[in-house]
């Protein structure tokens, strides 16, 4: 591996712990002004808290200060809408000439395995994933799930190990039952996605449980800056990536925090 790809490798996992907090604002790209994402205020203030801040460059150039050093992982995938009629038939967003000049450390591509767009979005991931090798930089790929695909370990180490098997560097998987089947099966780290705002003391207990499983962090987003106290959460979700806390250690460093 070259010494860019290494490097930047090292600013999304942190060589210190092996492991990473990565923060997803991205969801603009599809679901527009997204609960807890509308002015990015909340973000502002996760910032000192998160390894890895991961959206689209409209977000970056408009929220996000370029004196900032967070490294970011920026999205090149979407062109579809929550309310169009072909969500998951997303395509390459971004030149890399574009994602150059924003000086990203990674690149992050969302594969439909199973949809009807699984071709493009596939061949979509191999192109981003070409520029990544040419230019040093490492793609995050994302495995969506929709409507009509699967969400267990079956389909998810499916999707996560075709991601891998087409070169992408880290894979970004949801969390199912089985998990280490996914980890054990994949070639390649990977941090799990968030989903849809649970209550803190669950998000914190799969959190605990994708570690434990071999996942080497988590790219989450609603169940941070959803939460009744997004400052507190990072810190608890923190405590269990990077800290080795258990679920109800991390459950007391939010409630500790919390209101702070
Ligand atoms: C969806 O594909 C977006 O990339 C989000 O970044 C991803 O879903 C993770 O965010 P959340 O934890 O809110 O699911």
């Amino acid at each position: 591996m070259d010494w860019g790809m290494k490097n930047r490798l090292s600013r999304i996992i942190k060589p210190k712990t092996g492991h990473t907090v990565m923060l997803a604002v991205d969801h603009g790209y599809f679901m527009g002004p997204t609960t807890g994402l509308e002015n990015f205020e909340v973000v502002k203030s996760l910032l000192p808290y998160a390894d890895t801040l991961m959206l689209t460059r409209g977000a970056l150039r408009n929220y996000i200060k370029p004196e900032n050093d967070i490294p970011i992982v920026l999205r090149v995938s979407g062109g579809t809408s929550i309310i169009g009629k072909e969500l998951l038939r997303e395509g390459i967003i971004v030149s890399i000439e574009d994602a150059i000049k924003l000086n990203v450390s990674g690149l992050a591509f969302s594969i439909m395995v199973g949809s009807e767009f699984e071709r493009d979005t596939l061949l979509g991931l191999a192109k981003v994933i070409d520029w990544g090798e040419e230019y040093g930089i490492p793609v995050v790929a994302v495995t969506a799930v929709g409507k009509e695909m699967g969400r267990d370990a079956r389909y998810l180490s499916l999707a996560s190990r075709m991601a891998a098997e087409l070169g992408a560097h880290i894979v970004k998987t949801y969390y199912c039952e089985n998990f280490e089947k996914v980890v054990d099966t994949c070639p390649v780290p990977i941090v799990m996605a968030g989903g849809k705002k649970i209550p803190e003391k669950d998000a914190l207990e799969m959190t605990y449980k994708a570690i434990q499983s071999g996942a080497v962090g988590v790219d989450m987003g609603r169940n941070i800056f959803q939460s009744e106290d997004p400052v507190a959460m990072i810190q608890a979700v923190r405590a269990v990536v990077h800290e080795e806390a258990t679920a109800e250690e991390a459950f007391e460093v939010f409630e500790e925090k919390r209101g702070k």
